[in-house]
Parts: structure tokens; C-alpha cells; sequence
């Protein structure tokens, strides 16, 4: 069996100086949520742990969650290819391919049993003449390298949950994962796609602490998916205020008013979207004028009609009602959460315009 290198040795024979390793090895820390006293912890991990061998395998997906996972900017992309993991099996990014990277997957059973980590991008049809690869169907791929896993990671929500392929009709007869596994420890990072910091940050994890992350009652990371949206949106305080967006060309959507009753479905759905944000910090979907859809939700692409307001708004954090919101005042608590979020909106307005004076 080939001896695995330490992060630490794969980072310095790819040219990082101990420097890089520890600024790498602080973003790791603040990614997985950890004081930066605890740092060191990440340090000695890196050090001493070796690479952990992952097979990554794609079924019925768009390789969304691929083209996401290549673009993490904390961890850095190339720092979890190069020097944390050693990828054995990926269609999209080995060099090797046909029979010699299909040899590669059967040697990591041999060499790695009970070892590796299974990542799975996209579900998995009920009916294997929809997917075959390389001769055998998705399904017997999938369970075959399930069995000799230490955990698989579900990237995105059609591994997680079927996705849109297990769209109403569900032609292919799309399930997720954890329809066909139940044994191995398994780990659903929905998201369509995922953020490319949470794929990493979830692999991060499991190489420093040498276990699973904590889960939810679904199996999501609780650091990453703890928080509704809604909770943490930037447009939260014209939701309070009574500040809606009637239209994607009106004078509110110029505003930056909130998205509700043009459909966005941040008071349902959990992720980190509006804490983290995309493409290393610099928006999100309603940030860029774009309703929440609830991609990490199950089953969010039956849940539309997509861009129509929801009946209900569910939860207990929400504060007000957004049709009785400045038609009238309901009580003297009301009365002060509308003031005290309309005074956060004219404050911010002030500022705004204080801003672009100076
Ligand atoms: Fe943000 Fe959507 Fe909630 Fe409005 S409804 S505050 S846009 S999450
Ligand atoms: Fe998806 Fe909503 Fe985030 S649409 S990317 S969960 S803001």
C-alpha cells in the first residue's frame, strides 16, 4: 500500500513555505467556525494527518457542484486537491481516463477499505438502463464503493435529496443517497449548487478532526446550515420596515427592498448563503436582486411555482405580517418593531447618502 504524505509534506513539495501552510491553515480555521486560539489544533492536524484518499463519483447532476468545489477562494481549490486529499476517481478532474482511471477506482478498494471518502454528485436512478458508466450501472457503482467507505459526502441536492431530477414526474426514477445506504455514515451538503467553501470546509473538517462534522436531523453540517436565510439576509430590516419589491422593474427593486412578495423563499430554506455569500464573499442571490428559490431545500423545484410570493410565512423569528405591516398597528410591540426596523432603514438611507457625498 502507497504511504500517504502529511498535508504538511504535500504542501511543502508543492512549493508552499511554512509561512503559506500556516496562513492556509488559519483560513481553515475561520472556515470551519474555530477561534483563532484554536488554530494551532489545525496546525498539528495538517502536520501529522495524512491525505485522505476520496473517490468522487458523478450520476444524474449538470457537474454544478464540480464547477462550484474548483472555486473555493478559503480553503483554496488546489490547497484540498494538492495537499489535503488525494483524489483517486473524479470523470472531471483526473487526468487519467477510460480503463486506466476505471483501474484506479478498484485499486483504492484494495489499497484504502474503510479509508477513503465517497463523494457523490447527483442521484441516482431507480431504472439503471438510464445510467451506466464504463458497463455498470450507477447504481452498483455506487453501492459497491458505499461499503468500503469511511463516510460519503452527498455534494449538492439531488445526491442529497434527489434534486431536480426527482422532479415531478420523475422519469428516471431519481433517488438520493441515503435511499440506498443507511449504514455508512453520510454527510448531505444540499445546494444547487452547494457553496464552494462549505464542500471544502465539510472535507476540512473530517481531515483535522478525523471525524464527522455535527449534523442536523437531516444529516446537513450544522455549522453551514443552522441558519434560515431570512435571519440573516441584508434585507431583512426593509422586511420588518414593510419595504417590498411589487416588481423586478419597480422603484422598491431599485431600492433594494425585500424580495417576499416576488418569491423568495428565504424564510424556508437553510443555508449559509446569506453569512458566507459566493464567489469568496462577494454576493448571493438576493444581494443581486434575486429571490431566494430554495435550491438546498428538498424537493425545492415542486415547491414553486418559483417567483410567486409563498402563502405563509413559516417560522417563529419572523416579526411581522407583510400585508398588515404599515396599513395598521397591531399593539404597542408591533408598533415598536416597525419603528425601531423603519429607523434602521432611514438610518441606513442617511448613511447611504452621507456615503456618497464624502
Ligand atoms: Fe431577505 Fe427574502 Fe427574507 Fe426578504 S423574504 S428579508 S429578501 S430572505
Ligand atoms: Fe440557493 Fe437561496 Fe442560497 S437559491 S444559493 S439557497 S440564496
Amino acid at each position: 500500500m502507497k504511504r500517504q504524505k502529511t498535508v504538511y509534506e504535500a504542501a511543502i513539495e508543492h512549493g508552499f513555505s511554512r509561512r503559506d501552510f500556516l496562513k492556509m491553515c488559519t483560513a481553515l480555521a475561520a472556515t470551519l467556525g474555530l477561534e483563532f486560539t484554536q488554530s494551532d489544533q489545525v496546525v498539528k492536524a495538517m502536520e501529522t494527518k495524512t491525505r485522505v484518499p476520496v473517490v468522487w463519483l458523478q450520476f444524474q447532476d449538470c457537474t454544478g457542484c464540480s464547477e462550484s468545489f474548483i472555486r473555493s477562494s478559503q480553503p483554496k481549490t488546489e490547497s484540498v486537491l494538492l495537499e489535503m486529499i488525494s483524489l483517486e476517481y473524479s470523470e472531471v478532474l483526473s487526468a487519467a481516463s477510460g480503463h486506466q482511471v476505471e483501474a484506479s477506482m478498484e485499486q483504492v478498494l484494495k489499497d484504502y477499505k474503510g479509508k477513503y471518502v465517497l463523494a457523490v454528485e447527483g442521484s441516482i436512478p431507480e431504472d439503471d438502463s438510464f445510467l451506466m458508466v464504463a458497463g455498470k450501472s450507477a447504481k452498483d457503482t455506487f453501492l459497491k464503493m458505499a461499503e468500503g467507505a469511511m463516510a460519503i459526502i452527498a455534494y449538492g441536492s439531488c445526491s442529497s435529496w434527489g434534486g431536480i431530477p426527482a422532479a415531478h414526474p420523475n422519469p428516471t426514477g431519481a433517488k438520493s443517497v441515503t435511499s440506498y445506504v443507511k449504514n455508512t455514515p453520510t454527510i448531505l451538503v444540499p445546494g444547487c449548487p452547494p457553496i464552494a467553501e462549505v464542500m471544502t470546509g465539510v472535507i476540512a473538517h473530517i481531515i483535522t478532526f478525523g471525524k464527522l462534522p455535527e449534523l442536523d436531523q437531516f444529516g446537513r453540517p450544522k455549522a453551514f446550515y443552522r441558519h434560515r436565510i431570512h435571519d440573516k439576509c441584508n434585507r431583512r430590516a426593509y422586511f420588518d420596515a414593510g419595504l417590498f419589491v411589487e416588481s423586478f422593474d419597480d422603484e422598491g427593486a431599485k431600492q433594494g427592498y425585500c424580495l417576499y412578495k416576488v418569491g423568495c423563499k428565504g424564510p424556508t430554506t437553510y443555508n449559509s448563503c446569506a453569512e458566507m455569500r459566493w464567489s469568496g464573499g462577494v454576493s448571493y442571490p438576493i444581494q443581486s436582486g434575486n429571490p431566494c428559490i430554495g435550491c438546498s431545500e428538498k424537493d425545492f423545484w415542486d415547491n414553486g411555482p418559483l417567483y410567486t410570493r409563498r402563502a405563509k410565512i413559516p417560522g417563529t423569528q419572523t416579526t411581522i405580517n407583510p400585508d398588515s405591516v404599515g396599513a395598521a398597528v397591531v399593539g404597542l410591540a408591533a408598533a415598536g418593531v416597525t419603528v425601531h426596523a423603519a429607523g434602521t432603514v432611514i438610518k441606513k438611507k442617511i448613511d447611504d447618502k452621507r456615503g456618497a457625498e464624502e
